[in-house]
């Protein structure tokens, strides 16, 4: 990919999430097709997955936003998260947090019975070109991608730039 390692630094807090861009050029915009469909279906030999605690807190920069959300994966077969689009953002990015340093992503594991958590100050999802400035009480919609199973889409809401899962404020 054409970034690696961005400093740690820039998760430190919502103000600092303009850094997160930092180096970016601009690929290729992505307009999302609409259309949703589930792969859904009890199957032990399938991976079954929900999502839920999404949000994007409220972006400082007109540029970047980051998003977290939590897929759950209650069926008995792995799959992967291998791509996110926005109708808000020309890009979306998978980033990990290693050793201190943001790394992006290609595809995370989602485990057999397992969770993949995307929560501050770990993984994260960058929303790039920005195409309008999400603004807290509207949601943003995303459509995500995996190895196996049929695309999810996910309405995001948008929370204050602040907002803290824990406490729900
Ligand atoms: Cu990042």
């Amino acid at each position: 990919m054409r970034r690696t390692v961005l400093s740690a630094a820039v998760l430190a807090g919502a103000l600092a999430l303009a850094g997160c861009g930092n180096g970016a050029d601009s690929g290729p915009g992505t307009d999302s097709g609409k259309g949703s469909g589930s792969g859904s279906g009890s199957d032990a030999s399938k991976a079954e997955l929900s999502v839920s605690a999404s949000y994007m807190p409220q972006p400082v920069s007109a540029d970047m936003a980051a998003g977290f959300l939590t897929i759950s994966n209650q069926g008995g077969a792995k799959d992967e998260l291998t791509s996110v689009t926005s109708d808000v953002a020309g890009q979306v990015t998978m980033h990990s947090t290693v050793g201190g340093a943001m790394e992006e992503k290609t595809s995370f594991a989602i485990p057999a019975h397992g969770r993949l958590v995307f929560s501050s100050g770990g993984n994260h999802l960058m929303f790039e070109q920005l195409k309008r400035k999400p603004e807290q009480g509207q949601t943003v919609t995303l459509k995500l991608g995996f190895a196996r199973s049929g695309p999810l889409t996910v309405e995001m809401p948008v929370k204050s730039a602040t907002y803290n899962p824990s406490t729900g404020h």
